[in-house]
């Protein structure tokens, strides 16, 4: 089911909100392509996609929680650190096993949970924060 942006995600930056609509964009890309047929090529280009926008999105995100000096900009960082660590042990096993919907169930689950946790109790601290 593909996530539906609501008020609830805003953080109170617009940049930010857009960043965060592509990234679900990218989970209703990747469920598309699994009622479609799993295909390596695909799977490759997408992880290749998705590690390099998500990685400078955190990189913005990051630099916007210190410059309004965020309190939980800390924090912040170091759930961005950990999704990027999961993120490599999926391009890892993929590299081995090559692409399957058990892997692809797995990514697209974890990556769903995971960003609505975090911009639903991290980011939007950035709402109260000021600048
Ligand atoms: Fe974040």
């Amino acid at each position: 089911m593909a996530v539906v942006w609501s008020e609830d995600y805003a953080t109170g930056d617009a940049e930010i909100d857009a960043q965060h609509k592509q990234l679900f964009q990218y989970l209703d890309d990747l469920e598309t392509h699994m009622k479609e047929g799993i295909d390596d090529a695909y799977v490759k280009r997408f992880l290749d996609a998705l590690g390099i926008y998500t990685r400078s999105h955190f990189c913005y995100e990051e630099i916007c929680m210190r410059v309004k000096k965020c309190p939980v900009a800390e924090r912040n960082k170091d759930q961005h650190a950990k999704l990027l660590d999961a993120y490599i042990q999926f391009c890892r096993r993929f590299e081995v096993e090559g692409a399957s919907e058990d892997l692809l169930n797995r990514l697209h689950d974890f990556l769903e949970s995971w960003l609505i946790n975090h911009i639903l109790k991290i980011d939007t601290h950035m709402r109260k924060c000021a600048g």
